[in-house]
């Protein structure tokens, strides 16, 4: 099974110069049986920037594209209903006790908002069937409307366990738009959450974005002796600070020993696009 990961495309504002046509003649010339987006597809979360990064997205010729909502995502009261619109969909995960939430702007103020959905959060889990091993993609929403930070609900990791726990699957990761393992100016707060249900649920792979840089990390629990690995993969089309580039991964044999990690560089000479790939 081939994976590649894409993320922080950022449509709108922060988008990059390039041209979109060739990154995604580019992205389409690898194998991939699955495509990987890992959040902030939008600058503002404003109805055209989904609209442009949906119809990117369409572009991508792989049968199975998953993607999850970032913090720049979600600076719009709308931009649950956006993301469903014009990204990704699924049965969204609700919190078995909404009463013991802590999440702020979990719900939004029925009487403030005109929103159809006064639920923000986007959290699902996906069924992958590739050459007959399943894979389950759990979905994860580490942000919070307005804010850059991400927080994960703990009532909704509840919820998502129960499901977890009835469903058959040969193999699982999970995508989150904050790292679990690392920090930057704008961290997921409660990371210990998640990784003790990265733990419950032995989830070997989690994939992140956000950071708009590269690492790949493995971390393994001395005490509870599991072990997963991190892939954070920088931005795709962004217009960034000098010195950092646009990217993708290409994972070839995923979830086997002869896996082989890609990294592809887009770069940008005045109008000039070219690639470089390295294997890792
Ligand atoms: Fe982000």
């Amino acid at each position: 099974m081939n994976i590649l990961q894409i993320s922080d495309l950022h449509f709108g504002t922060r988008h990059w110069d390039g041209n979109d046509e060739m990154l995604l003649d580019k992205i389409n010339s690898y194998p991939a049986d699955l495509v990987i987006n890992t959040g902030d597809s939008t600058t503002d979360g404003l109805e055209s920037e989904y609209q442009d990064a949906g119809q990117f997205l369409k572009g991508i010729t792989c049968e199975n594209v998953i993607s999850i909502i970032g913090n720049h995502d979600k600076r719009n009261m709308r931009s649950h209903e956006y993301f469903e619109k014009y990204i990704d969909h699924d049965e969204i995960i609700l919190p078995s006790r909404p009463e013991l939430t802590t999440k702020k702007d979990l719900y939004l103020q029925r009487d403030i908002s005109k929103t159809k959905n006064y639920f923000t959060d986007l959290n699902y889990i996906k069924i992958v069937t590739i050459d007959s091993m399943t894979v389950l993609v759990i979905c994860i929403d580490s942000n919070i409307l307005y804010e850059e930070e991400g927080f994960v609900e703990e009532e909704i990791l509840r919820s998502i366990s129960r499901k977890i726990n009835r469903m058959k699957y040969d193999k699982s990761m999970m995508l989150i738009h904050h790292s679990i393992l690392t920090m930057d100016a704008e961290p997921l707060r409660n990371s210990f959450h998640v990784t003790d249900f990265v733990r419950e649920h032995k989830i070997e792979d989690v994939f992140c974005g956000h950071s708009h840089r590269l690492d790949l990390r493995k971390s393994t629990d001395l005490y509870f002796k599991n072990s997963f690995t991190q892939y954070m993969v920088g931005s795709l089309s962004t217009s960034n600070l000098m010195g950092n580039d646009n990217q993708f991964l290409y994972l070839e044999n995923w979830g086997t020993a002869e896996m082989r990690i890609h990294l592809i560089r887009i770069l940008l000479d005045d109008d000039v696009m070219s690639f470089t790939e390295e294997l890792i």
